[in-house]
């Protein structure tokens, strides 16, 4: 199962567990698999404090931090965290909030108190700004071996960065023309994430784009996204030539997932036909939950959803909102899924998702030795 990607990182099985909780992180990487955190969802001092409690516990094992990091930002000459929020809060449509508040209500969501602290007051998601804090700090940890960034390749000085310090530079993408881009750009590593998976997404299903991308880029290491919820899915996405698969959403039902007990019985009970890909939490396509808060967005006469970041910052509305009233906010919450979620329909330790999956690859490819070799009907 160890593939050169395995050997080169240091773990024993290429199974990448990205989440935005750092103790799925940890126990991922400690269970021989390779724990990614997602950086987006923090400030450059909240990062800070998720990657000092990584570093207590992670003991010698490696890990990754994943960026959200545009390649071209049309407000990267803007280093000030403060006057950017401003600046970008400044542009946002009043019907735009108005709208998302309507949606709240509509849901009895209750308001937050006056002198509560609203995401929306306080951080920059998906700019170059912030992620280049991200990826700042997380260089300054040894056990980071590889950043990550969402969308592809950073820019270019950020990228040499990454590289001189010797990390592994991995860029998501979905379609094999982004690959050749990312690989032009000089990814080290390409994670090709078909239509199914949770979050940003493209509309190519992961059987169809893995092998494109593969062969797209070839003798770079790619990485199968997209679905995969199994130990047969990991033997099929080596089979096709990936050096090992990147999963999200099988962590999000974990007993360390930090989730609300609400979100948690949403996912346990959705069905692979439960999400859309839908532009109301980013403004780009983003693999999620249908629910109220989706089906609003498409209604006639919704107002048309924003570029990244600005939307963010109107669903910080939503997201706000849902952490301080999770049960009355059930129909609204944000839940970036992918249709794995079908098959999520337990919760595991993260521990034991990494054994299951590793024992179901094996249970596949014993399954498949005896398929693996031309016999005619006369020889069998
Ligand atoms: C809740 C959630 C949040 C995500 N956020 C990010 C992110 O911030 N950065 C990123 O590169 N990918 C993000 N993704 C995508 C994952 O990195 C991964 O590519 C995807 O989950 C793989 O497909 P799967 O969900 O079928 O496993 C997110 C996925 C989920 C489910």
């Amino acid at each position: 199962m160890k593939t050169p990607l395995c050997k080169k990182l240091g773990i024993d099985a290429p199974i990448f567990a990205f989440s935005h909780c750092r103790d799925v992180v940890v126990e991922a990487s400690k269970s021989g698999a390779f724990g990614v955190l997602g950086a987006v969802g923090f400030t450059p001092d909240q990062l800070k404090t998720q990657l000092d409690w990584i570093d207590q516990h992670i003991g010698d094992k490696p890990y990754g931090v994943d960026v959200v990091m545009p390649q071209k930002d049309a407000w990267a000459d803007e280093a000030d965290l403060d006057a950017l929020q401003k600046k970008l809060k400044s542009m946002i449509p009043p019907e735009a909030i108005a709208f998302a508040k309507k949606i709240l209500a509509d849901a009895g969501v209750p308001e937050l108190p006056e002198d509560a602290v609203h995401e929306g007051d306080y951080l920059i998601r998906s700019t170059a700004a912030t992620a280049r804090e991200h990826v700042r700090l997380a260089l300054e940890r040894p056990n980071v071996r590889l950043i990550a960034n969402a969308l592809g390749a950073p820019p270019p000085d950020v990228t040499k960065m990454i590289k001189d310090s010797g990390r592994l530079l991995a860029g998501l993408c979905g379609s094999a023309d982004q690959a050749r881009s990312h690989a032009a750009a000089g990814v080290d590593i390409i994670i090709a994430q078909g239509t199914e998976g949770g979050g940003h997404t493209g509309e190519i299903g992961s059987m169809v784009l893995w092998p494109e991308v593969i062969e797209a880029v070839s003798p770079i290491p790619v990485l199968a996204a997209g679905g995969v919820g199994t130990g047969a899915q990991i033997a099929a996405a080596l089979m096709l030539g990936a050096q090992g698969v990147w999963t999200g959403s099988l962590w999000l039902t974990s007993i360390e997932s930090d989730l609300t007990e609400e979100q948690r019985e949403l996912l346990l009970a959705a069905s692979s036909r439960d999400t859309v890909r839908s532009r109301s939490l980013t403004g780009k396509p983003c693999r999620m939950l249908k629910n109220d808060w989706t089906n609003a967005w498409e209604a006639p006469g919704a107002p048309a959803t924003l570029p990244l970041p600005l939307q963010d910052m109107v669903a910080a509305e939503a997201t706000s909102r849902a952490k301080a009233y999770p049960a009355r906010a059930r129909a609204v919450t944000i839940n970036p899924v992918g249709q794995i979620v079908g098959k999520m329909n337990q919760i595991e330790r993260t521990r034991d998702i990494v054994y299951r999956l590793i024992e179901e690859y094996f249970e596949a490819t014993e399954r498949f030795a005896p398929l693996s070799r031309y016999e005619s009907d006369e020889e069998v």
